[in-house]
């Protein structure tokens, strides 16, 4: 099995490959790849981790030789938001970024799973679904926008609020990943009930939780250290299921279209990525409201990623 990450020497790069380099599967491959001159210390520095997960460094160069043959792809590369910036503000400078990664993805390894990690993920994985059509190689069941963070919160405040272990508590979210297009199913959250009040606060928190790490960084980047366990727990998912297991996950996926072409919905992985597509199950009326009211947010978003490859 091999894993690659590209823009590993980053905050969440470096952050999601020393959890990898810990928890992946013994004999796997675990390779380095960032623009920065330092991935190949970053590489080193984890070769010392006595784990038998082989880490190498691959430096700007040498992105198809990182790639090649990898099992799973995971995507944290490209710009983080500054205060008083929204995620679509990244753009500019991230489409590009992941449109040149996924045309070496066509090129080294076509069949790999791929998490994109790097924003605005409603946006960029438009980008990447459409750079893998172009070239023939698109397999919606291979592409995941990586939405684990939303979910990790959503169970961290939840737990919080009810005095719950957060590891007990399970939460949904669907949608996207910005702003109102995250949308928490508090209602679905077994054993806790909420007063509307709560439901409010806890939707309008989980989603503006990113915001909440930007402004309390001051200007330093966004979340690195709880999106790199979350990309790390998605990974090994992803790895889990490549090996036989049926997992289930959350996560930003081209299904059936019912709601948007991208749609974070549960899913259950298995050796092909997606297995099957899961239903997301009744909406209260608040949620169905927040849902019809950011649909087409969502699909602006998606429009912009598919514009980008269609001019590009
Ligand atoms: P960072 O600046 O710390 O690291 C980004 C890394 O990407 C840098 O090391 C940089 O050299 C590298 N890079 C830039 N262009 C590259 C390219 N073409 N090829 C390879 N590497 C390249 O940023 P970060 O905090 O790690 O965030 C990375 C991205 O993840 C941002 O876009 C951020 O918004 C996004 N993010 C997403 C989620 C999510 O839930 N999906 C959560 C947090 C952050
Ligand atoms: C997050 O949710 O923390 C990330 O998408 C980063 C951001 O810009 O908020």
């Amino acid at each position: 099995m091999k894993v690659a990450v590209l823009g590993a020497a980053g905050g969440i790069g470096q952050a999601l490959s020393l959890l990898l380099k810990l928890d992946l599967p013994a004999g796997t491959d675990l390779a380095l790849y960032d623009l920065a001159p330092v991935t190949p210390g970053v590489a080193v520095d984890l070769s010392h981790i006595p784990t038998a997960v082989k880490v190498t460094g691959y430096g700007k160069e040498d992105l198809h030789t990182a790639l090649a043959g990898a099992d799973v792809v995971m995507i944290p590369a490209g710009m983080p938001r500054k205060p008083g910036m929204d995620r679509s503000d990244l753009f500019n400078i991230n489409a590009g970024v992941v449109k040149t990664l996924a045309e070496a993805i066509v090129q080294q390894c076509p069949k790999a799973l791929v998490g994109i990690i790097t924003n605005p993920v409603n946006t960029t994985v438009a980008i990447a679904a459409d750079v893998f059509k172009k070239a023939g190689t698109y397999d919606p069941r291979r592409l995941f926008g990586v939405t684990t963070l939303d979910v990790i919160r959503a169970e961290t405040f939840v737990g919080e609020l009810k005095g719950k272990n957060p590891t007990e508590v399970t939460v949904p979210v669907i949608g996207g990943h910005s702003g109102t297009t995250i949308l928490p199913l508090l209602s679905q959250v077994a054993g806790v009930s909420f007063s509307d009040d709560e439901v409010a606060s806890l939707t309008h928190r989980i989603q503006n939780a990113g915001t909440e790490v930007v402004e309390a960084k001051a200007g330093g980047g966004s979340a690195t250290l709880s999106m790199g366990q979350a990309a790390a727990r998605f990974c090994i998912s992803l790895i889990k299921g490549l090996q036989g297991e049926k997992v289930t996950e959350y996560a930003y996926v081209e299904g059936n279209g019912e709601y948007a072409r991208f749609f974070a919905q549960p899913i259950t992985l298995g050796k092909n990525g997606v297995e099957a597509l899961l239903p997301i199950g009744t909406l209260s009326a608040y949620e169905q409201k927040a849902m019809n009211d950011m649909l087409g947010t969502l699909k602006a978003d998606i429009t912009l990623g598919e514009e980008f490859v269609k001019n590009n």
